[in-house]
């Protein structure tokens, strides 16, 4: 069994992890600290930060593997969709790296690297299978029918289901990135105090600007009438908000489900690491007899790990890049 070497630079986390013999033997996730004081990731700094962090990332990831780096058998690197200064350091990194020990490169796709998580550990999903992948830049409902043959049937017409979450934090004054945080507050709140509209759009698409608009403006509304409103009543907004998003993700992902008849269902990316999400996504598989995937904590947000997964599946196939590869900002299936 081939050890694959996997980068990952496409947004602000520099990854390296490294897989063999169906073992994810290291993934080591560097986490940039730096752009909390700006509200939202800054790419010029996050590239600059990548550049530092790329060598010291890869070295633990060999290290603790526990392997040399003789002993790797291809390089895995996230060609896209991301950060074009960000992508530039993993794939130049890796066409280094790969040039100096002669070994060949593996391109994967950010997205569907994402859903390939689900095949680092058991149980895994059987194909075809449907997966909704939420981060911060996509929402996206995707039939896999196999390793690398996915096809996109509902997609985010406007914001990302990461960026509502992320806006409506900035709206109640949280620091970026306000996911997580949203999710904290949304533990000790009550979902039903507040209703927030879920838009009404064809198939299998979303729309979040809309609700967006209504968060802000009813926060506007209520601190008007009565300052310190957001503050008194913090939980309760979040666990509103929080509920609103993931039912309009849920709604629309077992529409899907029901339609095309697919049992097994998959989450990914990292608003998957949502509490609120995870537990939605379990009563719904209770409620209707599917099989649910739900990643690992690590798995969620960015990481190597996955980039090196997707890399080992692409290996078996054969299926190599060259040396005159170069990221790419946008990158479809
Ligand atoms: O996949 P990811 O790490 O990066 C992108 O490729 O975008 O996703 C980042 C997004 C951010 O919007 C972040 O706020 C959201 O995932 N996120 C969460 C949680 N953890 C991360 N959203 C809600 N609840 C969480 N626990
Ligand atoms: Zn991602």
């Amino acid at each position: 069994m081939p050890v694959i070497l996997g980068i990952e630079s496409s947004c602000d986390e520099t990854s390296a992890a490294v897989y063999a013999d169906g073992v994810m033997l290291s993934n080591i996730i560097a986490n940039q600290t730096i752009h909390e004081a700006y509200g939202g990731v800054v790419p010029e700094l996050a590239s600059r930060v990548h550049q530092q962090n790329i060598i010291p990332a890869v070295q633990q990831a060999i290290s603790n593997a526990k392997v040399s780096k003789n002993d790797i058998d291809a390089v895995a690197f996230t060609r896209g969709p991301g950060l074009l200064g960000s992508l530039l350091v993993g794939v130049s990194f890796a066409k280094a790296f790969a040039l100096a020990q002669n070994l060949p490169l593996i391109e994967v796709n950010h997205m569907q690297a994402h859903i390939l998580a689900h095949f680092i550990d058991e149980p895994k999903p059987t194909f075809p299978f449907l997966c909704l992948t939420v981060s911060g830049g996509h929402t996206q409902i995707v039939l896999v029918k196999d390793f690398f043959d996915m096809e996109v049937i509902g997609h985010t017409q406007d914001d990302a289901a990461g960026e509502a979450m992320d806006k409506t934090s900035k709206i109640l004054g949280l620091p970026y990135p306000g996911g997580p945080l949203i999710d904290k507050h949304a533990r000790l709140g009550n979902p039903k105090a507040y209703q927030f509209p879920e838009p009404q759009i064809p198939g299998y698409n979303f729309s979040f600007s809309g609700l967006k608009t209504s968060i802000l403006y009813f926060i506007q509304k209520n601190e008007a009438a009565t300052p310190g409103f957001v503050q008194n009543n913090l939980a309760d907004i979040c666990a509103s908000v929080e509920h609103r998003i993931v039912t309009i993700l849920l709604n629309k992902l077992s529409k899907a489900a029901l339609d095309l008849g697919i049992k097994d269902i998959a989450l990914a990316g990292g608003v998957s690491a949502n509490t609120g999400l995870r537990q939605g996504l379990q009563e719904l598989g209770a409620k209707h007899g599917w099989n649910t995937f739900i990643p690992r904590m690590e798995y969620c947000t960015d990481n190597a790990a996955m980039i090196a997964v997707a890399g080992y599946y692409k290996f078996l196939k054969n299926d190599f890049t060259d040396q005159h590869v170069a990221p790419l900002a946008r990158m479809p299936f």
